[in-house]
């Protein structure tokens, strides 16, 4: 029986983390922890805190798979890292923000993950893992050198303060190429439907994604199915990227009701654009994931899937810090979505 730590289990996104691994690996036993110790009817929850090393270790004496769902991902991944490769556990986690997969991928180092066999999987989720997975369908076209993502979510999806945090961190902030999230850029669906998002940073290296052996640039556009939310965080982002940045969970804290309002007139519906580009900028090949609901358990199942893959085999295939391509197959990802009832475009 494969036991799955979750972090953070009873938020948003370790919620459906848990409600995943409930629907397609019934026989798994989870064990949820957040700080009070309190809060979810199927399954036991410890009061156990992120920087608690104690608690942390024995929890991951207890499991196979630690998974860390405790956004906003401001906190130190040291101690959680550090007891999960002491303990044999591997790890994943939901972050996007740079800084902290590159301290936890830096602590796998330090610790040695990959000597004790330990995968440490940060960034386990839309971006960067899924993005990079879906790149490894082109990884034998040598004519792609660059790849544009646009992320549009459905603004029904409910917004947690942690979610909204992580959301509004990077607006007006300085990029390596001017500030993020100034200009929102258009692009067209397969089904004809127009996105529009503003670019965004991302936790891949400074070369950008993985295409085969090589690394090109990788633009992230994030928005929402109804694009004035997206011109609206536009005209925003001067002024949210001019406030100290320990402003921005209480401004997160005062935009949840109006995530609540903008939800009444919002839709369920979600898609995630990849495209591959030329040296001309023309596209060359592009992969969609549409969904109709629930997009919001789309970066939530990549965790599901390394449970699974260690209910099946009882193990990881890498140790070490690994992307989420080294652990799953894009075509068992794919099978996943159209058996979850999400549409996969592949042109
Ligand atoms: N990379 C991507 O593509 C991607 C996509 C979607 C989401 N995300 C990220 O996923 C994150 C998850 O956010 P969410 O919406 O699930 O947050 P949330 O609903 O606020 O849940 C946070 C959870 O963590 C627990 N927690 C908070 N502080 C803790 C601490 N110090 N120690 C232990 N547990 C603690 C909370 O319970 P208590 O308060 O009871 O402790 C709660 O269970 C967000 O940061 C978001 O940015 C990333």
């Amino acid at each position: 029986m494969t036991r799955v730590a979750i972090l953070g289990a009873t938020g948003e996104m370790g919620g459906r983390v848990a409600r995943l691994l409930g629907r397609w690996i019934p026989d798994a036993q989870v064990i949820g922890a957040n700080r009070s110790g309190r809060g979810h009817p199927d399954f036991p929850v410890r009061a156990v805190d992120v920087g608690d090393e104690a608690g942390l270790a024995e929890l991951a004496r207890g499991a196979d798979l630690m998974v860390n769902c405790v956004g906003p991902y401001d906190h130190d991944p040291m101690p959680i890292v550090k007891v999960c490769v002491q303990n044999q556990c591997h790890y994943a986690d939901l972050a996007e923000i740079p800084e902290f997969v590159a301290r936890a991928r830096n602590v796998a180092k330090v610790f040695e993950a990959r000597k004790r066999g330990v995968a440490v999987a940060s960034g386990c989720s839309t971006v960067p893992g899924l993005t990079q997975l879906l790149a490894t369908a082109w990884r034998n076209r040598h004519d792609v050198v660059s790849v544009d993502a646009f992320l549009a979510m459905a603004s029904k999806s409910p917004g947690s303060r942690a979610l909204l945090t992580g959301l509004a961190l990077p607006l007006g902030r300085p990029g390596p190429s001017g500030r993020w999230y100034l200009r929102t850029e258009r692009v067209e669906t397969s089904a004809g439907r127009r996105i529009r998002g503003g670019r965004y940073p991302t936790a891949f290296p400074a070369g950008g994604i993985r295409i085969g052996q090589r690394r090109v640039p990788f633009r992230f556009y994030m928005g929402f199915d109804r694009a004035w939310i997206s011109l609206a965080l536009a005209f925003f982002a001067p002024v949210i990227g001019w406030l100290p940045r320990r402003f921005i969970p209480a401004l997160a804290a005062l935009m949840v009701p109006v995530a609540r309002a903008v939800s009444l007139v919002g839709s369920q519906r979600g898609v995630l654009v990849q495209i591959a580009r030329d040296i001309e900028g023309e596209e060359l090949a592009r992969v969609e994931i549409v969904a109709s609901s629930g997009g919001l358990d789309v970066p939530a199942a990549p965790a599901l899937w390394l449970a699974h893959r260690l209910a099946r085999t009882g193990s990881l295939p890498v140790a070490g810090a690994v992307d989420l391509d080294q652990l799953i197959a894009w075509e068992d990802a794919r099978a996943w979505f159209q058996g979850a009832g999400y549409e996969v475009v592949e042109r």
